[in-house]
């Protein structure tokens, strides 16, 4: 199991994800010998889960049952133990799509946080491009680093604890992309800059609130960054609903035929009483769900 390759059966050691249903799913460690209990009862690993194909449907306890799925950066996303605030998947498709990420880039990021972004960002640069990544808090970084260790993804990526307003990124000249989620990324563009390529590339910074995106665009345009441009991502989920409607009558046949076709045709079968159609349609939400952060990119020209 890694979460850069997919593999067919369960083994001994990997890290599975127990899906509950749509708004419930939760990352398992695969033990010999272990269990693991759900709200659908328990999951014995040896019989239930070791040897299984991804994707099965596990009976647990009497009655209820999960799907046990191969780890994703999506699924790891919903499950993951949260240390700070994370990225989510809308935001982090954006982000991956204008940082024109692809197999073989070089990535620059910080802060590291709960490693949320830093599964995708590594998937998407698999399996030759390399990811560093700055975490300040020593124990969050120590946790990332054991984590991409288990999924099987630390020969992508070098993480460092150290300020990277301070101390930079550890890297110059490498870079082709660089994404800042910390609270003053205005400090960081300089060494943001550093990290890159001569030949240019792109560069995101993510923050909640206008100021910080003000000074950040400031920092920016006084780095000579070009293309700057701050964007939100409002996810707007319709409804797919099934209703049933009333047949429409619109009385006998319309006058534009000749009487003699009139009086030609059988006359049409009598509509049952209440004739209705079901069809599907959707329905735009009242509300938009709330506002995550502004997502600013801009273009580091040829130097
Ligand atoms: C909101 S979290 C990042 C979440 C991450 N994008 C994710 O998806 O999981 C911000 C992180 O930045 C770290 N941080 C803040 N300022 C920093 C700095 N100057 N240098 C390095 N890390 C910093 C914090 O410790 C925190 O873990």
């Amino acid at each position: 199991m890694s979460f850069v390759e997919y593999s067919d059966l369960i083994q001994d050691g990997d890290v599975a994800i127990v899906y509950l249903n749509h708004n419930s799913a939760m990352p398992v460690k695969v033990q010999a010998g272990s269990q693991t209990q759900t709200r659908y009862g328990v999951i014995r690993h040896s019989t239930d889960l070791i040897g299984q194909r991804y994707g099965s449907k596990v009976t647990c306890g009497k009655s209820g049952w999960v799907y046990v799925l191969h780890p994703t950066p999506e699924l790891w996303t919903v499950s993951l133990p949260h240390r700070t605030q994370i990225l989510y998947t809308t935001d982090i498709a954006t982000i991956t799509m204008m940082l024109e990420l692809k197999p073989g880039s070089v990535v620059c990021e910080s802060g590291t946080g709960s490693g949320s972004l830093s599964h995708a960002l590594l998937r998407t640069i698999a399996p030759t491009g390399h990811l560093h990544t700055v975490e300040f808090h020593q124990q969050r970084a120590e946790k990332v680093a054991e984590e991409f260790k288990e999924h099987h993804v630390d020969h992508l990526v070098t993480v460092r604890n150290q300020d990277v307003c301070k101390d930079g990124f550890g890297v110059t000249g490498v870079a082709d992309a660089v994404f800042l989620d910390i609270p003053s990324p205005w400090e960081a563009v300089g060494h943001a800059k550093t990290a890159m390529k001569k030949h240019g590339g792109r560069v995101c910074s993510f923050s909640p609130c206008i100021e910080q995106v003000q000074r950040t665009c400031e920092a920016l345009a006084d780095h000579g960054f070009e293309e700057i441009s701050t964007l939100e991502v409002l996810l707007r989920v319709h409804d797919v609903r099934t209703v049933s409607l009333p047949l429409p009558d619109f009385g006998p046949d319309s006058p534009a035929q000749s009487e003699q076709e009139v009086a030609e045709k059988p006359p049409p079968p009598a509509a049952p009483n209440h004739a209705s159609v079901t069809l599907k349609t959707t329905t735009p939400p009242r509300e938009i769900p709330g506002h995550t952060g502004y997502l600013t990119f801009a273009t580091k020209p040829r130097s």
